[in-house]
């Protein structure tokens, strides 16, 4: 699913990444120029206050509560899945169920602990039964994870599951053929792995996943200090 185009530059321009328009470019309808842009210039106190009392999209009446993310605020990695599961809504802590054991033990291999790096999702509340983020869900969130990641300016991302792939990355390639390779969101590395829940139904995929952090872990090593 590729995102509209005024989508996609609110999307880059929340993630502080320059937008250049070709000569003659109809401007955004106006609905969308503060779309998901609201957290500009918050500090970590009020990104956190404007995440919980959330209304931006449907998704608020159903939530428990929302899933802000963890960690440290001064990470060299960020982790970037999907959206709250069950347990994550009822807990408010993100990648707590069976995939995040998981991710946890992936992230230990590579000398990380869950509260040396920063974990978040594309979406802060849960979607319903677990199905799949809207576009308008993701439009309307996207400003909250691009603060996140201005905020604690990691250096290398970690995209987990197609979905976060594929939205931070504004595409539709399969995770597939995304994985393996350093891609770049604006100035920060990314790196793009198969989702924890997936490793733990194809468990055959693990050595692909540990290959990825790898990478990433040498592309953190290369960054000068
Ligand atoms: N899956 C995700 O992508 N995020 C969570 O927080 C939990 C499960």
């Amino acid at each position: 699913m590729i995102q509209p185009e005024h989508q996609r530059r609110a999307y880059l321009e929340a993630l502080g990444i320059d937008v250049w328009l070709p000569r003659g470019h109809a401007e955004p309808e106006p609905e969308f120029v503060d779309a998901g842009l609201a957290p500009a210039g918050m500090d970590w106190l009020a990104l956190r206050d404007a995440v919980a009392s959330c209304t931006r999209c449907p998704l608020h009446q159903s939530r428990t509560q929302t899933v802000f993310g963890v960690g440290s605020p001064d990470a060299s990695w960020m982790i970037v899945g999907e959206a709250p599961g069950a347990e994550e809504d009822r807990r408010g802590e993100p990648f707590v169920g069976r995939a995040g054991k998981l991710l946890d033990e992936m992230l230990r291999a590579v000398g990380q602990q869950r509260d040396s790096v920063f974990i978040a999702n594309i979406l802060k509340c849960r979607p319903p039964n677990n199905r799949d983020p809207k576009s308008e869900e993701s439009a309307e969130c996207r400003g909250y994870l691009g603060r996140q990641i201005e905020l604690v300016q990691p250096r290398i991302i970690l995209a987990v599951g197609r979905i976060a792939a594929q939205l931070l990355l504004d595409t539709d390639t399969p995770v597939g053929r995304l994985r393996g390779s350093r891609h770049q969101l604006g100035d920060t590395p990314l790196v793009v792995t198969y989702h924890p829940a997936y490793l733990l139904r194809s468990p055959s995929q693990k050595r692909k996943a540990w290959d990825d952090l790898l990478l990433a872990a040498r592309i953190v090593a290369e960054i000068p200090a």
